[in-house]
């Protein structure tokens, strides 16, 4: 046994060793995922072992074995930590990947910037954020997915099946270098308990959306979408943020950017979070302005910052619920409301119920998961009442695609509202013979990100320098906002809005200073506008003035994602339950020459519950490149376009016949209206 005193590059290109590196210590400074609900029988825990083992050669199974199966009982998965390498994760400069396609060192690159464990929420477990979104399961697939992108050419392809690396494959030079498939269940397969056990047998992971598609930025990717949802969801109430409050929960992955975008919006930012470990990391990033642990502490605190109208974000260390009832009992208006626990991954540390503390919850959903289900539950009804009570008032409270309505309703809370305008639950309004259609919020994709964003074809686009530079990424910002300045003095009065709020983010971008992990970039931007940037960098690239760049999305955008209670709950024409846009996409991506492309099963709102894809595109200042990004970066926004225009969704109408207009070879079926007179009079 031996630590390894192989560099960077020759670890990588040795996969895995055939010497077994030293056992790892159990590393407790660091965040790690929660324990995973025992589901395996004991035949099953055979299964899931000899599934392990099967990345190893023979010899070193019987020094093996027992520890995984160590590691299977502990923690309910087999993470491999011995295989973790003792070189430091982080996306490198690209010259540091040893590899003979600069395109798969690329991804090399943005693999490791999703396991940063300045990045990633559980870095020892492969999990980049929201709990369970994983990059692969194991340490074994991370090694042998290394040794494979650094072999690889151009006229190679590797299939990724669920964090697996099954292998290279020949194909040719405009094919992805990359197929990544996450979660790929036959659907009567995709309820929760089967993701706890297909993945406790090492064969799925939940790739979350950015998570096991390597194209996760850091809390900067959402904090750009989250202060658009704040901002617009101020121009909905006719207020500005200035001294006005907005109320929400976690400080994780994603749910940590809503303080910053609080802010940067103007408002006063209450955001609850029960894990004291994950507070302290963003009091210390300065994503929060204040750490408050005492609940009248906070009822004070906030009065102040509305009397001097302040713009302040709070972390309130403590159960959301507390904070929702607290406000209720001091009779303080909250003008905005949501929620951004992970309510997709309720039973398994997603989110911690009021009746218990962090500590006793953690221990209880591991040793006793069905009590825990019990607290979740009552937990969820305990807080729609508490909102109830402030929306009453006037609070304006939206889901915010955590899958809370969903829960709640689950879980028996009154989050409908029968004819009479009463709160109730399901059954009640089933038993009045009511639709159960509508819950009495809407998604925030329905009230703000889908009718203002999405349909019109803005989303988020993104980019990381592959030179590591911080000066290349403050060239491509000067890029993007010379570029989006052009187009806003052309651009319809339907879009001015968006193009304002987009330019002012980039302008304001390098002040934020939101980068963490790879030298990236998110900025909202639609069809149009990701084109001319893309072109744009690609010549620069070409004239030498920064290095290669590279391309991509959150899968939460117009055309990436079907998940009916998220970014599709603003289609109304019934195919909100179809997953045919997310595919077409990726499929439709892959073949007009995206470097890599990704599909998921889970991501947001839970397991079985979307289907969501992405992808990656190097910029390499090629005429290649030039071709490739102009075909598939019109496709990969239009595509979406054109599925809400099909559901009458009038914004995207717009933006399909307009791009129409502008693309000759583009010809979509658009929809007739149907006289509503016609069939009120059947
Ligand atoms: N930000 C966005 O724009 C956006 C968009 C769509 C969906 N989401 C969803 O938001 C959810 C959160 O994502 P994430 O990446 O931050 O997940 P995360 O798991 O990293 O963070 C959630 C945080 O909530 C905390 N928490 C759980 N229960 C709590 C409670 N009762 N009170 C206070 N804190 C509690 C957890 O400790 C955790 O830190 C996910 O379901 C995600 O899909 C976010």
């Amino acid at each position: 046994m031996h630590t390894s005193r192989l560099h960077f590059k020759d670890q990588v290109q040795e996969g895995i060793p055939t010497r077994l590196p030293d056992a790892r210590p159990y590393d407790d400074s660091i965040n790690h995922a929660p324990i995973r609900k025992a589901i395996l029988t004991a035949e099953e825990k055979k299964l899931a072992l000899r599934n392990a083992l099967r990345y190893f050669e023979k010899q070193q199974h019987e020094t093996l074995l027992p520890e995984f199966k160590a590691e299977l009982d502990t923690y309910g998965r087999i993470y491999m930590y011995r295989f973790r390498p003792d070189y430091k994760m982080y996306a490198r400069p690209i010259e540091a990947y040893p590899a003979k396609s600069r395109h798969a060192a690329a991804i090399m690159l943005m693999i490791q910037n999703n396991l940063d464990p300045e990045v990633a929420q559980h870095p020892h477990e492969l999990i980049t954020y929201g709990g369970n979104g994983a990059v692969f399961q194991n340490w074994g697939q991370y090694r042998l997915t290394m040794q494979y992108l650094s072999e690889m050419n151009d006229e190679q392809t590797l299939a990724m099946y669920s964090g697996h690396p099954m292998g290279l494959f020949p194909s040719h030079k405009d094919a992805p270098r990359v197929v990544v498939t996450n979660g790929m269940m036959i659907p009567n397969y995709s309820k929760p308990d089967d993701w706890e056990k297909f993945n406790a047998l090492g064969v799925t992971q939940y790739g979350q959306m950015t998570a096991g598609s390597y194209m996760y930025i850091g809390p900067q990717g959402i904090v750009h979408g989250t202060t658009i949802t704040v901002l617009n969801a101020f121009r909905k109430l006719n207020k500005s943020p200035k001294g006005h409050l907005f109320v929400t929960s976690g400080l994780g992955g994603m749910s940590g950017a809503q303080p910053k975008a609080g802010s940067i919006a103007g408002c006063i930012t209450v955001c609850a979070e029960v894990n004291p470990k994950i507070t302290q990391v963003r009091l210390d990033q300065g994503w929060i302005d204040e750490k408050i642990t005492d609940l009248n502490a906070l009822v004070t605190r906030v009065k102040k910052a509305k009397n001097h109208k302040e713009t302040v974000s709070l972390a309130y260390l403590g159960n959301i619920v507390n904070v929702w009832e607290k406000f209720s009992e001091a009779n303080l208006h909250i003008d905005i409301g949501s929620d951004q626990t992970s309510l997709h991954n309720p039973w398994a540390g997603g989110y911690y119920p009021a009746a218990l503390s962090f500590e006793e919850a953690n221990i209880m959903m591991a040793q006793d998961p069905e009590q825990f289900k019990i607290k979740v539950q009552e937990s969820l009804r305990r807080q729609v009442a508490a909102i109830n009570k402030h929306t009453a008032k006037g609070t304006y409270f939206f889901d915010y695609g955590n899958a809370f309505l969903l829960e709640a309703s689950r879980a028996g809370a009154r989050v409908y509202k029968d004819s009479n305008e009463k709160f109730v639950d399901k059954d009640t309004l089933v038993s009045l013979g009511e639709s159960t259609e509508h819950w009495a919020y809407p998604s925030y994709v329905q009230d703000i990100m889908g009718p203002m964003c999405f349909d019109y074809g803005f989303g988020p686009f993104r980019w990381v320098c592959a030179s590591g530079k911080p000066e290349d990424l403050a060239k491509t910002d000067a890029i993007a906002c010379e570029v989006l300045e052009t187009i806003k003095k052309n651009s319809p009065e339907e879009i001015q809005q968006q193009m304002t709020d987009n330019i002012q983010w980039i302008k304001g971008a390098q002040e934020n200073k939101l980068v963490v992990g790879s030298q990236a970039r998110i900025l909202y931007a639609d069809a149009e506008g990701r084109l001319k940037i893309a072109e744009a960098f690609n010549n620069a690239i070409k004239n030498s003035e920064i290095g290669m760049v590279i391309l991509g999305r959150d899968h939460h955008d117009v055309s990436g994602t079907d998940s009916p209670y998220r970014e599709t709950s603003n289609i109304y024409d019934g195919s909100q339950f179809t997953a045919d846009m997310a595919i077409q996409n990726v499929i439709g991506d892959s073949f007009r020459g995206a470097t890599w492309v990704s599909i998921h099963n889970g991501g947001g709102v839970g397991w079985g519950e979307v289907i969501n894809g992405g992808f990656g595109m190097v910029l390499d200042g090629t005429d290649d490149a030039d071709r490739r990004l102009k075909s598939m970066l019109f496709w990969d926004v239009n595509n979406g376009i054109s599925r809400r225009s099909w559901a009458r969704n009038e914004p995207a109408v717009f933006a399909i016949k307009r791009a129409m207009t502008r693309e000759p070879l583009l010809k979509v079926t658009l929809p007739n209206s149907v006289d509503e007179k016609l069939l009120d009079a059947l």
